[in-house]
């Protein structure tokens, strides 16, 4: 067992840090981009993958220049690999080229696959989570759950535009005046509030819902109108004290759906991005709201990861249903791949900051509440309180 306050530092020598191409389908993001090799370098010795930064637009070359060593294949980069920076959560060829000893640093969503932390600490690697990190006003530099919702509530309103057979803007031209698009955000968390920054930079007429009444400033300094429920009689039920959102009660959702039924009939556009950490994805719009929609309009589910806010979202797939478009497509920050891996790889470098010794040596220092939060697997052992939570009872307490 490990207990509240251990420190893990490596052994002498500068760490290496090892930067894989992403293996799983379809994601162009790299863990960590040349220029933050540059930084980096000084203070560690730096491999990278050939080609791991193709897909996102940063060459070999890039990385050489800023003072990294190109490595053939994964087998030799993982072989040689202090830390490994990755995106994705290793696949299983990847698991079983992790050196014993070695640590990882991923978006791996512990709580979700919690076979695969299993299987890291029996290998003995230490596991770091991206998503994991505690949302405190400290630990902003390196929210990638929040720099990749940015850079998805700008997609999702780009492909809304694109599939829309409507103008986002109001032009008066010889050829007649064109009304503005209407647009609903449900959600305005990061991506909710970026899709509707962007849906107005466009020119439409914006308007969005939150369970959590605090953000109606946000909303409204944005230039969209916040909708209102009526929530006589289940006042303070919808936010923890955390300040992130409760899953709605019976009764809340009944009166959000039914007031997000008369919005949404009208609109032209809308982006669900309503979300309950932990928790399946709130059903927001039924088929019967579809149904009334106007044909052409355009639905983009943002949660589709999490079950989508729409009874007739389809994961992973462009679907029409009662003439209106529905967008279920995941993975959006991985089709903006530059912005989003250099935003990811900041993120990286700021927690970098908390872990790596003057001396270039991996210090986890459990003192401190971002490293506790975001390591995972450590000495053999999960020791994430949450995920550890979730193992056998038997398995936990040994
Ligand atoms: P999220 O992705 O978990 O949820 C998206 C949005 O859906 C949230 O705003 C939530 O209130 C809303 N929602 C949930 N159920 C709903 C329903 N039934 N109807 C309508 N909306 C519903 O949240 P996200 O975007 O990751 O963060 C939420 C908030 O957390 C932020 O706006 C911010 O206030 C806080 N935060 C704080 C950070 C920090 O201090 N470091 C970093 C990031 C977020």
């Amino acid at each position: 067992m490990v207990d509240s306050a251990p420190s893990s530092t490596t052994g002498a020598g500068r760490l290496t840090l090892a930067i894989p191409r992403e293996t799983v389908p379809n994601e162009t993001r790299v863990g960590l981009v040349p220029d933050a090799v540059k930084r980096l370098s000084k203070t560690v010795d730096i491999i990278v993958e050939s080609g791991a930064g193709t897909a996102s637009s940063y060459s070999d070359q890039a990385y050489i220049d800023a003072g990294a060593t190109i490595v053939p294949d994964a087998a030799t980069l993982y072989r040689q690999a202090g830390l490994v920076l990755k995106v994705q959560k290793p696949q299983p060829d990847e698991v079983s080229l992790l050196q014993p000893g070695s640590a990882l640093i991923a978006l791996l969503q512990p709580q979700v696959n919690i076979d695969l932390i299993r299987q890291l600490a029996e290998g003995n690697v230490t596991a770091l989570s991206m998503d994991a990190i505690p949302r405190i006003t400290r630990a902003q530099s390196m929210d990638a759950l929040s720099s990749m919702s940015t850079v998805g509530g700008y997609k999702a309103v780009l492909l809304a535009a694109d599939f829309l057979p409507k103008f986002f803007p109001m032009l008066m031209t010889a050829a007649g005046t064109i009304a503005p698009a209407k647009v609903l955000v449900i959600g305005a968390g990061v991506a909710g509030l970026q899709a509707i920054a962007t849906a107005r930079r466009l020119g439409a007429v914006v308007e969005s819902y939150d369970t959590r009444p605090v953000v109606k400033e946000q909303v409204e300094s944005l230039g969209a109108k916040f909708v209102e429920v009526d929530m006589t009689g289940i006042e303070g039920e919808t936010q923890d004290s955390g300040g992130y959102a409760r899953e709605a009660s019976p009764e809340l959702l009944r009166r959000q759906q039914e007031t997000l039924s008369n919005r949404a009939i009208r609109s032209d556009v809308i982006i669900t991005t309503a979300l309950v950490p932990g928790r399946p994805a709130p059903k927001l719009l039924s088929e019967d709201t579809i149904s009334q929609m106007q044909p052409g309009s355009v639905i983009v589910d943002m949660a589709a990861e999490a079950g989508g806010n729409c009874e007739l979202t389809v994961p992973g797939e462009v679907v029409v249903r009662h003439g209106v478009t529905l967008i279920g497509l995941l993975n959006l920050p991985a089709t903006i791949p530059f912005h989003a891996s250099q935003m990811y790889s900041k993120n990286i470098e700021n927690l970098l900051a908390l872990l790596i010794t003057k001396e270039g040596q991996l210090n986890l220092n459990f003192e401190d509440e971002i490293v506790k939060g975001t390591v995972i697997t450590l000495d053999g052992e999960v020791v994430h309180e949450a995920t550890k939570a979730l193992l056998q009872p038997a398995e936990a307490s040994s």
